[in-house]
């Protein structure tokens, strides 16, 4: 392990977080980081978590803590799945191949986005444990035709439609940073922003050694190729998915649909209608609509409604193990976390990553012992209380 993600300087998340701002550029930090708007929702996430106390069960003997549960059928040692994190390449070098190892090399899914850097194949490649992938419709019907067929042949086990980004989300950190002058290619442009990647030579050194500014490769535009970078806020904007979308899609896959984006009931009924496997409560971990409310507190009443016909997985504001418990006590089969680990990518590449994982492990360990719960899949809502002000199901 890399010694500057080992502990005693490292021992959670927020370190990983501090770790990756100093490793990388502005821009590149907080386009983790950000979120939409005034940053209301990502910040309620996370608070969310600290709304939820415990209620511990002392004096219980809990000798050896199984976190093995199945998602999909498909075992994995805890219940945590890396989220489509668009864009790591830019975090690290190859950064979507890095995560995906360590995540196989734990036994976690890891979910490639759409709008990654690596080939999709070279990313299945690389990983032991299952990989899914995440579709946005940019490039249009065909092109997605395509990278579905690509995944599926390069042994996808599931794929994940994400439904809350009709736009890209407004997000003020990185105009301010000059993303859209550093894509434009030109220098006169860029040149206000450019000191920002000069000051984390480390960073620079790298990003130039794998290639520079990256199209991407699992967008490949019928006649014109991979998309360009400078093209994919336009090509969003044209993409939205629809109800009526997932029909062909389904058909298309054939295979097991994870929708990602459900902030309500409703629309987890409509996932459910719509033939998936498994939902995720997601508000893009706070990129997308600023102002809605935090997954956690939604995360009741959308089991309540469909958790005995479909898989509920949640994502929004995981920073530690405790956090992750607390989620499956109301009612979640698993997790992904974003930032938790794209903080890892940043810091340290994939012993970052691994890094991440192994606190979120330790952390789930730790925890249940604490509560006094040998199993997590006895986890229930009597270990936890809920603000009265909640909406009860
Ligand atoms: C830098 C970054 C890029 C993201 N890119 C995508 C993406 O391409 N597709 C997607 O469905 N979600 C994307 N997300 C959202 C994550 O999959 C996940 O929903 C979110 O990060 C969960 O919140 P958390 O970061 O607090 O764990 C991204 C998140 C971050 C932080």
């Amino acid at each position: 392990m890399s010694r500057s993600v080992e502990p005693p300087r490292v021992l959670n998340i927020e370190d990983l977080r501090r770790a990756a701002k100093r490793r990388l550029p502005r821009v590149v930090f907080d386009y983790v980081d950000g979120g939409a708007e005034d940053e209301l929702t990502l910040r309620a996430n996370c608070r969310a978590f600290q709304a939820v106390t415990f209620q511990p069960r002392c004096a219980v003997a809990t000798p050896a803590c199984d976190l093995r549960i199945t998602v999909l059928d498909t075992p994995l040692s805890m219940p945590l799945i890396l989220a489509p994190v668009g864009s790591s390449r830019l975090i690290y070098p190859r950064g979507e191949e890095a995560a995906a190892r360590a995540a196989g090399a734990a036994g976690i899914a890891y979910a490639l986005s759409t709008l990654s850097g690596c080939h999709l194949e070279d990313v299945a490649a690389t990983s032991k444990a299952p990989v899914w992938y995440q579709l946005y419709l940019v490039g249009g019907r065909d092109c997605a035709l395509s990278a579905i067929e690509r995944a599926k042949a390069a042994g996808f086990s599931a794929l994940v439609v994400t439904i809350d980004t009709a736009v890209a989300g407004m997000r003020e950190r990185d105009l301010r940073n000059g993303v859209k002058e550093l894509l434009s290619g030109n220098l006169w442009s860029m040149l206000p922003f450019v000191s920002q990647l000069l000051t984390k030579p480390r960073w620079l050194a790298g990003f130039i050694a794998d290639g520079g500014l990256m199209k991407f490769p699992n967008v490949v535009v019928p006649g014109k190729g991979p998309m360009l970078y400078a093209d994919v806020t336009a090509a969003l904007e044209q993409s939205v998915v629809t109800w009526e979308d997932l029909k062909w899609i389904g058909q298309a896959w054939n295979g097991r649909i994870v929708i990602k984006g459900i902030h309500t009931s409703d629309d987890a009924r409509r996932a459910v209608d719509a033939g998936a496997s498994a939902l995720v409560v997601s508000n893009h971990g706070g990129r997308q609509l600023d102002g809605v409310a935090p997954t956690l507190r939604i995360l009741p009443e959308v089991v309540a409604s469909v958790g005995d016909r479909i898989e509920i997985l949640f994502d929004g504001g995981i920073r530690r193990g405790s956090d992750i418990i607390k989620a499956l006590c109301l009612g979640a089969r698993a997790v992904m976390v974003g930032r938790a680990y794209a903080y890892g990518l940043g810091a340290a590449g994939g012993l970052g990553v691994a890094r991440a994982i192994e606190i979120l492990r330790t952390d789930l360990v730790r925890t249940l012992k604490l509560l006094g719960c040998a199993y997590i899949a006895e986890l229930d809502r009597s270990y936890v209380d809920v603000p009265t002000d909640w909406p009860v199901p």
